[in-house]
This record gives structure tokens, C-alpha cells and sequence, in this order.
């Protein structure tokens, strides 16, 4: 909570004034079911000790002044009622959701914001969707209000990547964060939204580590791929490859590449449930399974996965053997790797990691 305390003195000094508070969203890893959320499949996310902070106070001419301390101070100034293109930074997450939250009756008046977060840019970790729920949190706290229900507050987070930023995204990441709880993996049914915390056994880790590849310019790729998802469901006659099985997905009619789309899909949506399975009955061998599988569906059928990345995914599982096991994470095209191991195994493997090369930075979560 250091952050916290300093982002609440850089307030006072940028603003004149105290801020009335300070609110948290975290960032998020995804355990497994990745490009899932928008075919409304399963999905298994828990949130991360890393996150956004926003020091808020309430003004009361209906604008919003943001500074954003991990931009070098960067600052933007715009009344509610404006409208504006995208300026492609972080300012575009904040005055989307200052818009988005109006739209949705989550209360949005005027407010004086200072942002900043510790987790890693590119990473895969959720970065823009912590921003935006952050962002909806101190602008409900500014004008007087409760914390906003959650799924209402994913959903305009949501709308605010697809209108204010033009991704396309599911609703997982936003869902994972105003949902989840400290520890807890969150089964999330994208269709329904139905959400089942299930607890991490109090023997396992989650290691998050740095592939070193920065996720690039994407977005084309992230869209590109929701495309060949909704060709392949409408192709079958359905709304979505949630209701597709593997034998639509292996129809003759299907063009490979939408086939090799859509066996992704059906595949992770059924690994997905027998992960989440398998973490409740803390069965870690089951778990591993399904998330090499993952990955392996990730690379060849889904081709999201980036080629250092599949070298460390490929390392840490060898290094883990049975007993759990590593996939990408989240969008893919590089960041972050994420494994699941028993926590009295996770300096050992840490250590043959750095023995083996791999130099990048490795969270353990939940954080102690
Ligand atoms: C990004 C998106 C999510 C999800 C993942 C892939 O994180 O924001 O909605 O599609 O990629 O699972």
C-alpha cells in the first residue's frame, strides 16, 4: 500500500487538496480458457496482488482532470458532456469510462483523479481493463456513492475498450477484476455471467513469469481473430462456438483455418470446466494437463502464441513435470507466462528457471 500513500501526497501537491480517498482494482491473470470470453465460453481468472490506484476528490463542475504519474505526469482535463476521438493513451480508458458509466446509470459527476499502478505494461495482465475499474470506482467514491455492483461496472469497462479504444475484447478481464477475490480463481460463465469463486488450495502458487516480449501492436490480431470466431459459428448456423461441438468443428465445410478457430474454442471451453474441477478438488496433475493443453491448442489452432514464449512455456513445464503445469496467458503475442505448482516446489523451479536462462521477472501470487 506504499503506492497508495505516495500517489495520495502527489495528489495533495498537484491538486492543492487532500484527496477524499483512494481505490484499488488489480490486475488479473487468466488460469485458463483464453479467447474464449468472446465466443461466450469458460474461463478461470483470478486477480493479482498488482493493480491501479486512483486518488479522487469530488469537483462540482461536471469536468474531469487526470494525472496519470506513470506517464511522466501527463495530464487531461475534459467536461463530462465533451466528446472527442480517441487520443490512442491512457487518457482514452478514463474519459470512456467517465462516458460509459454515465450511459449506464453508474454515478459519474465531476472529479479530480491521480492514477498510478504497479503492473507490468504488455504483460497480458490487464493493465487497461484495471485502469477502467479503477477509474469507475474513484469517479462512483467522488460523487458520493457505494462501490458500483460489479458486473455492471465490467460492462461499462467493457464498452469503454470497444467504443473508446476499438478493441473488441471479451468481458473476462473486466469481469475477473470487479468480481474476483484476493486468492480465488473466478469460473466465469461469459454468457450468462454467472461467477463461482473457487479458492487456490492453500498449497499451490501461481507463478507469473516475464516472457521478455513486450505484447506489440495487436489489436489487429486480437480483432482479427474474434472475426474468424464469429465467421466459424455463423458458417455452423449458431450464435456463437459456445454451441458448437468438436464434430461441427470438424465439418468438411468449414475453410481449416476457421476449423482450426473454432476446435480451439470447443476444446478450451471443456478443459475450462475440468480445470476448474480440478482446482476444487485440488487434483494438481489434472490441472497441469489441461493447461498444457491449452497452450498447445493456443499456438497451433488458435497461433496467438509468440516463439519465446512457447520456449519458456515448454522449459517451465519440463522443469514441473506432473505435478501442475505453465501456458501462455491472456491475449498472447508475447507477455506474460503463467504456472500453477505446489508452493514447496516453487523456489525450486524458480531457481532451475534462472539456471536455465530465463531472466524475467516471476510473481508469486497470491502475494504473502
Ligand atoms: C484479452 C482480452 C480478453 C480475452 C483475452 C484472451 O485479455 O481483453 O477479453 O479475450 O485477451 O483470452
Amino acid at each position: 500500500m506504499n503506492l497508495a500513500a505516495g500517489l495520495a501526497g502527489r495528489f495533495a501537491s498537484h491538486f492543492g487538496r487532500k484527496p477524499g480517498g483512494v481505490v484499488f482494482a488489480p490486475g488479473r491473470v487468466n488460469l485458463i480458457g483464453d479467447h474464449v470470453d468472446y465466443c461466450d465460453g469458460l474461463v478461470l481468472p483470478m486477480p493479482i496482488s498488482l493493480g491501479t490506484w486512483v486518488a479522487w476528490a469530488p469537483r462540482s463542475d461536471r469536468r474531469i482532470a487526470a494525472l496519470a504519474l506513470d506517464y511522466g505526469g501527463a495530464m487531461v482535463e475534459f467536461g463530462l458532456t465533451e466528446t472527442c476521438g480517441p487520443r490512442g493513451d491512457w487518457s482514452d480508458y478514463v474519459r470512456g469510462m467517465a462516458v460509459s458509466c454515465g450511459e449506464a446509470g453508474l454515478p459519474a459527476l465531476g472529479a479530480d483523479l491521480a492514477i498510478a499502478g504497479d503492473l507490468p505494461r504488455g504483460a497480458g495482465l490487464s493493465s487497461s481493463a484495471s485502469l477502467c475499474i479503477a477509474s469507475g470506482r474513484a469517479l462512483a467514491a467522488a460523487a458520493g456513492s457505494e462501490a458500483p455492483p460489479a458486473r455492471q461496472l465490467a460492462l461499462a469497462a467493457q464498452h469503454t475498450e470497444h467504443v473508446y479504444v476499438g478493441v473488441r475484447c471479451g468481458i473476462m478481464d473486466q469481469m475477473a477484476i470487479a468480481a474476483g477475490a484476493p486468492g480465488s480463481a473466478l469460473l466465469l460463465d461469459c454468457r450468462s455471467l454467472e461467477t463461482r469463486s473457487i479458492a487456490l488450495p492453500p498449497d499451490w502458487v501461481v507463478l507469473i513469469v516475464q516472457s521478455g516480449v513486450e505484447r506489440g501492436l495487436v489489436d489487429g490480431q486480437y480483432n482479427a481473430r474474434r472475426r474468424d470466431c464469429e465467421a466459424a459459428a455463423a458458417a455452423l448456423g449458431y450464435s456463437s462456438l459456445r454451441d458448437c461441438s468438436m464434430l461441427d468443428a470438424a465439418s468438411p465445410t468449414l475453410p481449416p483455418q476457421l476449423a482450426r478457430r473454432a476446435r480451439h474454442v470447443v476444446g478450451e471451453i471443456t478443459r475450462v470446466s475440468e480445470a476448474a474441477e480440478a482446482l476444487a478438488t485440488a487434483d494438481l496433475p489434472r490441472l497441469g494437463a489441461m493447461m498444457r493443453a491449452s497452450h498447445a491448442s493456443l499456438r497451433d489452432d488458435f497461433e496467438v502464441s509468440h516463439p519465446s514464449v512457447d520456449r519458456l512455456v515448454e522449459d517451465l513445464n519440463s522443469l514441473i513435470g506432473e505435478l501442475g503445469g505453465a501456458r501462455m496467458t491472456g491475449g498472447g503475442f508475447g507477455g506474460a507466462v503463467v504456472a500453477i505448482v505446489s508452493s514447496s516446489r516453487a523456489p525450486v523451479v524458480i531457481a532451475d528457471l534462472r539456471a536455465a536462462g530465463w531472466s524475467g521477472k516471476v510473481l508469486v501470487e497470491p502475494a504473502v
